[in-house]
C-alpha cells in the first residue's frame, strides 16, 4: 500500500479501513491497555497518534520504541477521542525501521536557537524549524506564482559572473587555478591562465543580466542564490541568499515601488492563507505580536519618503544613533528601524537616495544630486527591498560608470542595451530571507536557511 501523508489523513472527510504511514518518533507512552506513539512525518506541523495494543506480535519492541526512530504503521483510522484532533490510528501493524539511540540530541524538551544551529542536519525535526522551512517553501511557490500569473517570465541569470552589479567590492572570487601555485605576470596574478581567462566571482546580484532580458521579454524575473562576502557578522546578513528580482521594461520608480508593496502584501497573505497552522506556532511561541503586525502591513498603503524627508525625520528624533544622519550619508538598520517601527508604525518606502551612495545603474535625477532610488524598509527587519529606475541614458551612463570606476570596457553589453532601443524599465531584489523572517517573526538569518553561510561558518 502507497503511504499517506499525515497532513492527508488529518485532512480526511471520512475514516479509512486501512491505511499506512511512515514517519519518526515524537513520543511514545504507555497506557494501561494500550501504548500511544505520536508521529510526526514532517508533512505538517501535527503528529499523527497511533494506538498499538499488546496483541500486536512485537508489542514488546514497540514499547521500547524512543524518540527519533523511524517506523511505519499500517491500521485504521478512528475519530479521536482526544482533544485537537479528528483521528487518530489503531494499529494492525508496527513496523519498526530503525530505533534511534538513547542519545538522540532532540529529546523533547526545548532547545536553544544557539545550539540547533550545532545541528543544523536535525534541526528541521523540530516544530519551529519544520514550520520555518515549510513556510520557506509555500512562500517560494508564491513567488513564481505571483510573476507566472502576471505575464513575467522567469529567467535564469548566471551565478558565475565577471561583474560586480552592486560596485561594492564584496565579491567571491572563483579560480580553477591552484591557490599554492598561482601564475605571476608582472608581479601580479595571470589571470589569463585561469578557467575564464579573466577574474570571476560569484553573482552578488543578477540584475544586469535580468535588464537584458527584460529589454527583449519585457517583464521578467530571477530568483536564485547570490553571494557577498560582506564581513559583518549581523542578524540580518548572510554570505549566501536568496534574490527575487523582477525586472520591468517600460516601468518608472512608482510604477516599480507599486508592484513591490503588492508583492510583498500578496506573500504576507499567501502565508496566512496556505501556511495557518505553521504560522500560528510563530504567533503563540515566538512573537506574540506577529498576526498584528502582519495586518498592519496588509491593511495600510505603504508610506513613500523622500530620503531628504527620512534625513529630517531622523535629525528631528531626538534619538542618540549610533551613526549620524546628514544628506549623504547611507541609511543604517538604526534609522531604517526607528522609521518603520517608531515613526510611521509600517513599512516606508525610502526612495531618492543621494547619487553619492548608490551604484552606476541608478537613473539619475533632475536635481542631479539625487538617483531614482527606492528602499523598502519594515518593521523588525529594517530594509527588506532594494530598487531602482535604471539609467537608460547613454551619455549619463557613461558618465556615472566613470564617476563610480566601473569598467566600461568589461560592460561593453550593458552598454549596448542603451543603444539599440534604449526604454525606460525599473526593478528591485527582494532577500528571500528577510521576507521569511518578516512572516514568522524569527529574528536571526541564520535560523530562517536550512544551512546558513556566515563568516567563519560553513558547516554541514
Ligand atoms: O539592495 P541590494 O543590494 O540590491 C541589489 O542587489 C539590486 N541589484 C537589486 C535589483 O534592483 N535587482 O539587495 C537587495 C536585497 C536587500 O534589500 C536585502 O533584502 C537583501 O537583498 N540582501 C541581503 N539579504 C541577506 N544577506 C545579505 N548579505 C544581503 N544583502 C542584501
Ligand atoms: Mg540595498
Amino acid at each position: 500500500m502507497m503511504p499517506s501523508s499525515v497532513k492527508t489523513l488529518l485532512a480526511a472527510e471520512t475514516a479509512l479501513k486501512t491505511v499506512c504511514i511512515s514517519g519518526w518518533v515524537r513520543t511514545r507512552r504507555d497506557a494501561k491497555a494500550f501504548s500511544f506513539i505520536e508521529i510526526n512525518d514532517g508533512s505538517c506541523l501535527a503528529n499523527l497518534q497511533v494506538i498499538a495494543d499488546p496483541e500486536l506480535e512485537n508489542y514488546e519492541q514497540i514499547r521500547k520504541l524512543t524518540t527519533g526512530s523511524s517506523v511505519s504503521v499500517t491500521g485504521a483510522m478512528q475519530e479521536s477521542p482526544g482533544k485537537g484532533q479528528k483521528w487518530e490510528i489503531l494499529a494492525t501493524a508496527v513496523t519498526l525501521i530503525q530505533t534511534a539511540p538513547e542519545e538522540y540530541p532532540l529529546q523533547k524538551k526545548r532547545h536553544t536557537d544557539e545550539f540547533l544551529r550545532t545541528i543544523s542536519h536535525l534541526r528541521p525535526r523540530t516544530n519551529k524549524y519544520g514550520a520555518a522551512f515549510r513556510i520557506r517553501s509555500t512562500l517560494s511557490y508564491g513567488v513564481h506564482r505571483f510573476f507566472q500569473e502576471r505575464g513575467f517570465f522567469h529567467v535564469h541569470t548566471p551565478i558565475l559572473t565577471g561583474s560586480d552589479c552592486e560596485g561594492a567590492g564584496e565579491l567571491f572570487q572563483v579560480t580553477a587555478l591552484n591557490l599554492d601555485q598561482v601564475p605571476q605576470k608582472d608581479g601580479k596574478t595571470d589571470y589569463t591562465a585561469d578557467f575564464f581567462g579573466k577574474p570571476a566571482n560569484l553573482t552578488v546580484s543578477g540584475q544586469l543580466e535580468a535588464e537584458a532580458a527584460a529589454l527583449a521579454l519585457g517583464n521578467v524575473y530571477t530568483f536564485g542564490p547570490t553571494f557577498r562576502a560582506e564581513n559583518s557578522n549581523t542578524r540580518r546578513h548572510a554570505a549566501e541568499f536568496w534574490m527575487v528580482e523582477p525586472e520591468m521594461a517600460f516601468c518608472d520608480l512608482f510604477q516599480n515601488m507599486a508592484m513591490a508593496e503588492t508583492f510583498i502584501k500578496f506573500l504576507i497573505g499567501d502565508a496566512l492563507k496556505n501556511c495557518a497552522d505553521d504560522l500560528n506556532l510563530f504567533a503563540k511561541f515566538v512573537d506574540k505580536r506577529l498576526m498584528q503586525e502582519l495586518d498592519v502591513i496588509l491593511s495600510k498603503p505603504f508610506v513613500r519618503l523622500p530620503y531628504e524627508d527620512a534625513v529630517t525625520i531622523l535629525k528631528q528624533s531626538g534619538r542618540n544613533f549610533s551613526y549620524d544622519v546628514f544628506f549623504g550619508a547611507d541609511l543604517q538598520t538604526e534609522h531604517e528601524r526607528f522609521l518603520a517601527e517608531d515613526h510611521f508604525k509600517q513599512p516606508v518606502i525610502v526612495y531618492n537616495y543621494p547619487k553619492s551612495i548608490k551604484p552606476f545603474y541608478m537613473r539619475v535625477n533632475d536635481d542631479d544630486r539625487t538617483v531614482a532610488a527606492m528602499d523598502v524598509i519594515v518593521p523588525r527587519i529594517g530594509e527588506i527591498i532594494g530598487g531602482s529606475q535604471r539609467e537608460e541614458r547613454p551619455t549619463v551612463l557613461d558618465a556615472r560608470m566613470k564617476e563610480t570606476r566601473v569598467s566600461a570596457a568589461d560592460l561593453w553589453w550593458y552598454r549596448d542595451l542603451r543603444r539599440y532601443g534604449s526604454v525606460v524599465h525599473s526593478g528591485f531584489g527582494l532577500g528571500f530571507e528577510r521576507l521569511i523572517m518578516l512572516v514568522t517573526g524569527i529574528t536571526n538569518i541564520r535560523d530562517v536557511i536550512p544551512f546558513p553561510r556566515t563568516p567563519g561558518a560553513i558547516d554541514f
